[in-house]
């Protein structure tokens, strides 16, 4: 099978690629190297060292003797786009290349447009490509938890069966999400799912958890092939977050109360999770949702673990939540379609969070300490200066 992964210069697109191409698929990554960017315009950069995206390609030809072909460009350059498909020919592309980050997307009025342009067009762009090229081809594309917000209901697995005056139909389950960012999912998914009714497309939208862990058993094998570990307070998820809280003796900061709870998996879910929806694919015309995570937590669950686990000091501080959130919510959400197609899953525990520690303790060293804190707020003022 030939897998395109978009976004193959990430945090989860490179280790989803390594981890494909080892298991013997013919992969190919494309990235247009923007989250860099991102990176140079906050000041901040990965914990772990990040090696060029052609040394990674190289030092992983040199340990496992396998190619990852690579095309570098933007999604949303439509060109770009179409010669990629066309040369690759792939039987599944992978979409993971999309700005991720929902402080991002809330810093200002420019950011906000940003992230909702660079999302919805460069996934039009990939579903227009493949509706051209070739409809057979399955789009697994990452969707977001975050699309559901928190209902007062238990969230389904994309679609809920609704009766209403008297009448029933089985209709795409209602999104509240919390974030610009979240918006340009819950867009994505609308523009797939008319894809697949109006072209015959198939297409699996996963609606992720938070992710965490740093290692897959591929990225262990030389430090060029490592995967980005991000703590800032932008681009940090937080229960990598909490870890280098830990190690560096800052606190652990906990917005609100910690009571809002958020679902979550371990990196190397994610990789099988990719591989389960390209090894059975949806039928032509199929668009289904899989919410893809493992457990969930609340926010204070997940400091008390680190706090206990942690073999030194380690304490918490609640600071003022700087997003628009319930602070204490009722949540429920079904996951069980990737585990009947065979998903194991790594539970959270101790020796996780102990090889975690291992590792950020090695990079310690190389932390910014203004990033840990957050500065992007969620609420504006009428007088709030913005860029225009
Ligand atoms: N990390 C998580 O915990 C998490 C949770 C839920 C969903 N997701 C989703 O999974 C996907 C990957 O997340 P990640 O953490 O690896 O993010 P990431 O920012 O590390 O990786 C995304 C990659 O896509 C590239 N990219 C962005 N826009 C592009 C464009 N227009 N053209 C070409 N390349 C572009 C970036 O340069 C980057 O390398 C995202 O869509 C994200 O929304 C992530």
């Amino acid at each position: 099978m030939r897998i395109l992964v978009l976004g193959g210069d990430g945090y989860l697109g490179w280790p989803t690629a390594l981890y494909l191409s080892n298991r013997g698929y013919e992969v190919a990554v494309a990235d247009n190297f923007v989250r860099r960017q991102y990176d140079y315009e906050l000041g901040v950069e990965s914990l772990v060292p990040i090696y060029p995206l052609q040394q990674r390609i190289r030092t992983w030809k040199a340990v496992s003797g396998r190619d990852i072909g690579l095309y570098v460009g933007d999604l949303q350059n439509a060109e770009f786009v179409y010669q990629m498909i066309r040369d690759f020919h792939p039987d599944s592309i992978v979409h993971f290349a999309e700005q991720r980050s929902a402080p991002y997307s809330m810093i200002d009025r420019e950011h906000a447009v940003y992230t909702q342009v660079n999302n919805v067009v460069g996934n039009l762009n990939v579903l227009y490509a493949i509706a051209d090229i070739d409809p057979k081809i399955h789009l697994i594309k990452l969707g977001s938890m975050g699309e559901y917000g928190t209902p007062n209901i238990d969230i389904e697995e994309g679609f809920i069966e609704i009766e209403h005056n008297g009448r029933k139909d089985v209709l795409p389950f209602p999104k509240m999400p919390g974030s610009f960012y979240h918006l340009s999912k819950v867009h994505d998914s609308h523009n797939i799912h008319f894809a697949c009714r109006n072209w015959g497309l198939r297409s699996t939208d996963l609606n992720q958890g938070v992710v965490y862990g740093v290692e897959t058993e591929e990225t262990k094998q030389h430090p060029h092939l490592a995967t980005r570990l991000d703590y800032d307070h932008v681009f940090g998820t937080v229960l990598n977050r909490f870890c280098i809280q830990a190690v560096l003796g800052h606190p652990l900061t906990v917005y609100g109360r910690g009571e809002q709870i958020r679902s979550f998996l371990d990196i190397r879910d994610t990789v099988r999770c990719i591989e389960l929806a390209a090894l059975n694919p949806p039928a032509e015309g199929e668009y289904r949702v899989f919410n893809q995570f493992t457990e969930q937590f609340s926010l204070r669950q997940l400091a008390d673990l680190v706090v206990s686990t942690y073999p030194g000091d380690a304490r918490i501080e609640y600071v003022d939540d700087p997003r628009t959130e319930a602070l204490a919510h009722y949540y429920n959400a079904k996951h069980t379609k990737l585990i009947e197609l065979g998903l194991e899953p790594h539970y959270l525990s101790d020796t996780l969070l102990e090889s975690l520690f291992g590792v950020i303790e090695q990079y310690k060293d190389r932390v910014s300490w203004e990033a840990i804190r957050p500065s992007v707020n969620w609420r504006r003022t009428h007088n709030q200066a913005t860029r225009v």
